[in-house]
């Protein structure tokens, strides 16, 4: 335990960073390539400013709200990320303690260190989880975890879309990723160590893994084939653009998460937050439900996300990150401090319900006039100057 208690998540990044194996903190944190995009989401909303209204009583706030006609305390819950285990011995059944306790819930990752069952029971009765499935070549291995998941009380199939092939991260490759020893897929028999191809691969041993096993081929027929075989709702996590977007309307989606997969597929792609108005714009008028997740890391950032469309936001990496700092206390703990930022950011901006949260507490062209503007005058300043160019 750290003798200073952290105040806002990105405290407990340094943390992570300074207990974990390289190997598991580089996997957590890389995205792809020169995460351009890993920066971005982050960075991107600070491109959206608010514009609070004041003398509204805020002495109460209510941040109930539901996914999918499920009730969370508030609209935050906990993204899938892969291998908790790495992070801390209780891995995702800490994190889903700790979610369950505070009223919200975790997406399970199909590549998860605990089995489906295992994070089930660690939930109170009415906890909520999701599962995240990766469509594997054989069939018969989504169908298994289909069928465990809905037994064991998960209430949505969130299917990544994203990843066909996994996504080049360059510290991965360079370390040769794999699960330390002690470590499996726990949710499979076959190559639970991530074993397939990697002694003979100079590859991250997730990448020859998503090679060998995942299809390729994913595509809207597999979706289409997946709503045959579950009555779960399906989500599609990984949608960028308002044309996929009118493509989900049209195959009877539940919901979609606005994610790039936390910047570690195709690098280069949009902000997540840049990337959700035309999805909620192409949705207008159907049932989807959209989320977001990518970047999260303040309160204001959920209120930001939640202005622009959104129903709710997925933490994933300061989850990670909260483990590696106590277990279950450590993942509390970051929810509790963006839950309390978020609360504050509604009192701030005049909001006491979710649905006071609206577009038009948000500007972004302005602010960017205004800044170039700025941009400008400092330019003919420096001009005048004789000056010859502007660094902004
Ligand atoms: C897991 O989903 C990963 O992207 O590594």
């Amino acid at each position: 335990m750290s003798t200073q208690q952290p105040v806002c998540l990105g405290d407990c990044e340094g943390i992570a960073r300074r207990r974990l194996a390289k190997n598991a903190f580089d996997y957590y944190q890389s995205g792809a390539n020169d995460e351009q995009s890993l920066r971005d989401n982050v960075d991107a909303f600070q491109r959206y400013r608010l514009r609070p209204k004041l003398l509204r009583d805020v002495s109460k706030r209510d941040l109930r709200t539901t996914i999918l006609g499920q009730e969370i305390a508030f609209p935050i819950a906990v993204a899938p990320t892969a291998m908790q285990r790495m992070a801390h011995s209780d891995g995702e059944v800490a994190t889903a303690k700790a979610a369950s306790s505070l009223g919200t819930g975790i997406i399970l990752s199909s590549w998860a260190t605990s089995t489906i069952e295992e994070v089930a029971e660690a939930c109170t009765p009415e906890g909520l989880r999701w599962f995240q499935l990766y469509v594997y070549r054989d069939r018969n291995v989504v169908r298994d975890l289909v069928r465990r998941a809905e037994q064991a009380g998960y209430k949505a199939l969130f299917v990544t879309v994203d990843t066909p092939m996994l996504g080049r991260r360059l510290a991965d490759v360079r370390n040769k990723f794999s699960l330390p020893s002690h470590l499996r897929l726990a949710n499979f028999n076959v190559n639970a160590h991530l074993s397939s191809g990697v002694k003979h691969s100079e590859d991250s041993g997730l990448a020859a893994y998503v090679a060998s096993l995942i299809d390729p081929s994913l595509n809207w027929e597999h979706i289409e084939w997946l709503k045959t075989i579950t009555s779960m709702p399906i989500v599609l996590k990984g949608i960028l653009t308002a044309e996929d977007a009118r493509l989900a309307v049209k195959h009877n989606i539940s919901g979609i998460v606005v994610s790039n997969h936390g910047a570690r597929q195709l690098d280069g792609v949009l902000a997540t937050i840049d990337a959700l108005s035309e999805v909620v714009e192409a949705v207008r008028g159907s049932n989807i439900e959209v989320y977001l997740d990518g970047g999260v890391r303040k309160g204001t950032d959920v209120l930001k996300a939640l202005a622009l469309g959104a129903r709710a936001v997925f933490i994933g990496r300061p989850v990670l990150w909260g483990l590696a700092y106590d277990g279950e206390a450590g993942v509390k703990k970051i929810l509790e401090i963006i839950r309390e930022e978020f609360s504050l950011a509604m009192a701030l901006s005049g909001c006491v319900s979710i649905k006071d949260i609206s577009p038009d507490l948000i500007t972004k062209k302005n602010f960017l006039v205004m800044s170039k503007m700025l941009c400008t005058n400092r330019a003919c300043r420096k001009s005048r100057l004789g000056g010859s160019s502007v660094n902004m």
